[in-house]
């Protein structure tokens, strides 16, 4: 939530943005919960909503169909979601889940793990909560452009206004770009400054180096999908469904002319070898480059800067493959 909360600065505090906030992530929820489907997640399954926040499944209707948990380490977020909808409300964190081995048969990680940063072990726990056959669906935007300005300057300069963030903490913008290049994007530090300085080094004129941060971050998003896919296939899970979403804030075309949040109305599927992984990573990347190559991406959504592209991945846990060991 860090990057999150330095982005968006005071407007946080505003109850206008705050609300068009939610709206914008029952959209993206509403739309997830479609593209899973009822043939993978079927009506009356026990499912956990890791990282709720003030609303995540349970404000797109799952309740509905589905027996939700949803679960947030906030605590102000559960009081909100306990009154707002129904179901069970938990505090806890999704790096240690307070459920028995086999709990759910499915567990949603909505806009969540490029929050949390522990990828290996957001993904264990997973697996052991999970029944066998269980499902997993993550689907996040990836690294902020705030983290990769961090990870700029740790490796080489530029870019001080973002490690402003750091002076109040406990820790330093060093342990921070350490941990994620760990945890996050599973990478030796020296192998990721490397990569990063290699990036700023090649920007030579004025407009070249505008963009680095953006470069980074598609390094960044790149290493953080080889990593979740690297962990889940060694805690023993197939990717089964991929595809990727588009929500924009753009202009009404009704009289008041107020931005709203505009969405993709169906995550477009992603057509290829699921067990390539290398491939879909690849669809991925092109896709966040160039949205408009999704049909029903309006220029709007193209052109907005609040414009987000997230990929949404369903994975399987293996029948008895697997021992929860790790
Ligand atoms: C961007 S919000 C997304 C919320 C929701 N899934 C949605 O779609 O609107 C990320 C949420 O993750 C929660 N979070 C961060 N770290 C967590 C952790 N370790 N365990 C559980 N929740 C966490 C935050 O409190 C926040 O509510």
């Amino acid at each position: 939530m860090a990057s999150r909360l330095v982005q968006e600065g005071g407007r946080r505090h505003d109850p206008k943005y705050i609300k068009s906030l939610y709206e914008r992530q029952k959209r993206v929820n509403e739309s997830i919960i479609d593209f899973v489907g009822q043939s993978i997640i079927p009506v009356g399954a026990r499912v956990l909503d890791a990282c709720a926040g003030p609303g995540g499944l349970a404000s797109a209707g799952a309740i509905d169909k589905w027996w939700v948990v949803s679960n947030d380490l906030a605590r102000q977020f559960a009081l909100e979601v306990k009154e707002k909808f129904k179901g069970s409300v938990v505090v806890s964190s999704a790096t240690d889940l307070p459920y028995a081995n086999g709990s759910f048969d499915a567990v949603f990680y909505v806009y969540a793990i490029n929050n949390i940063l522990r990828v290996g072990r957001v993904i264990s726990e997973t697996e052991r909560i999970l029944g066998d056959g269980g499902v997993m669906v993550v689907s996040d935007p990836g690294p902020s452009v705030w983290m990769s300005e961090v990870l700029l300057y740790w490796a080489a300069g530029g870019y001080e206004k973002s490690i402003e963030y750091f002076q109040n903490k406990d820790y330093s913008y060093e342990d921070y770009a350490a941990f994620v290049a760990k945890e996050f994007l599973g990478v030796p530090d020296d192998e990721l400054k490397a990569k990063i300085h290699q990036i700023n080094a090649r920007a030579t004129t004025t407009q070249d180096k505008k963009s680095v941060p953006f470069r980074v971050r598609e390094l960044l998003e790149e290493l953080y999908l080889n990593n979740l896919f690297s962990k889940a296939r060694e805690n023993g899970f197939v990717l089964e469904k991929a595809g990727v979403g588009v929500t924009a804030l753009g202009q009404k075309t009704s009289p008041s002319d107020e931005q709203v949040w505009l969405s993709l109305a169906n995550i477009h599927p992603i057509n290829a070898d699921l067990e390539e992984y290398k491939s879909i990573i690849g669809r991925i990347m092109d896709l966040r480059k160039n949205p408009g190559l999704i049909p029903g991406v309006s220029e709007d959504m193209v052109r907005s800067p609040q414009r987000i592209v997230y990929p949404v991945l369903v994975f399987r846990k293996q029948i008895g493959e697997h021992s929860s060991a790790n």
